[in-house]
């Protein structure tokens, strides 16, 4: 008698303790009956490649890439999707049965499920500030694009990396770059902090005329109940402010979606996830 081996998958990242990958998934494995194992690995930058070659020689079935290595996980695999081309990151990696590695990112579809599933946002004819330049900036600009908003307005303390952003994806909708001292007093319908601010207990230095009564705050950081930045978004009298729980609760269905062609549902695991992470 052969024993079937259990499928494996990690999540790989540097630090890595933190990570709630592994109770979401082992959730969704649950509702959807699937018999699977969820790890997680602390692998530095030096040592990526070599990971991900001995992880699918033995037999590993998927791994998700969490920062810093979501760039260079793009440049390690063979193949990318157009989303993953498109965000220049890699979240999720497959091997396919011809031996090709895929990548893929699911970072855009998690937001954008959370916005207008979870949270009942209608993004057409919308005008969004999205807030930072870096990865994880980029990883979300085509798909709120695709949801034709009025305008996508681009804001990085780094003005530069704003207009390489822009001119990225100016092909895809009404997308511009402007200074954080060049908003002025102009409110949005929805403000997106996709910088890493938060990390270092920062705002970014937005001016609070970009928040109106009529505003909703979505920082796609998230951490115990609010984070400065929702914070700053509170005080300044936005409508509703939102952690990036919901995305990052999505972003993981649609990689086990990928991965195993089963769609968890959500609801429960993000309600569980948002109570063990109220402030206390
Ligand atoms: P990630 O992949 O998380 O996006 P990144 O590529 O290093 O990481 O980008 C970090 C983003 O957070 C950048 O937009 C950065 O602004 P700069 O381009 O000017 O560096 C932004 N950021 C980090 N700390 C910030 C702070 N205290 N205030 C404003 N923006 C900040």
């Amino acid at each position: 008698m052969t024993t079937q081996a259990t499928d494996r998958y990690a999540v790989v990242g540097h630090p890595i303790s933190h990570s709630r990958s592994p109770w979401i998934h082992q959730e969704f494995a649950k509702a959807t009956h699937q018999l699977l194992e969820y790890d997680r690995y602390d692998v530095s930058a030096a040592d990526l490649t070599s990971f991900l070659d001995s992880f699918f020689a033995s037999g590993g079935k998927g791994l998700n890439i969490t920062l810093p290595h979501k760039g260079s996980a793009a440049a390690a695999v063979q193949q990318l999707t157009p989303r993953a081309t498109l965000a220049g990151a890699v979240n999720t990696i497959w091997m396919q049965a011809t031996g090709v590695l895929v990548g893929d990112n699911t970072d855009g579809v998690g937001l954008l499920s959370d916005l207008t599933h979870n949270l009942g946002m209608t993004l057409k004819g919308r005008r969004i500030l999205l807030v930072g330049a870096g990865g994880a900036a980029r990883g979300v600009v085509a798909p709120l694009l695709e949801q034709a908003p009025a305008s996508l307005v681009i804001s990085n303390r780094t003005a530069s990396r704003a207009q390489s952003l822009v001119a990225l994806f100016e092909h895809l909708g009404p997308v511009s770059a402007r200074s954080f001292s060049a908003l002025g007093d102009t409110a949005f319908d929805l403000v997106i902090n996709a910088t890493a601010a938060s990390l270092t207990d920062e705002v970014p230095a937005i001016p609070r005329q970009a928040i109106s009564p009529a505003t909703v705050c979505y920082d796609m950081a998230y951490g115990k109940g609010d984070t400065p930045f929702t914070l700053f978004c509170k005080v300044h009298g936005a409508r509703a402010t939102h952690t990036g729980l919901g995305m990052l609760v999505e972003q993981a269905a649609e990689s086990f979606f990928l991965w195993r062609g089963i769609k968890p549902k959500t609801a429960t695991v993000l309600r569980e996830l948002q109570s063990l992470t109220r402030a206390s």
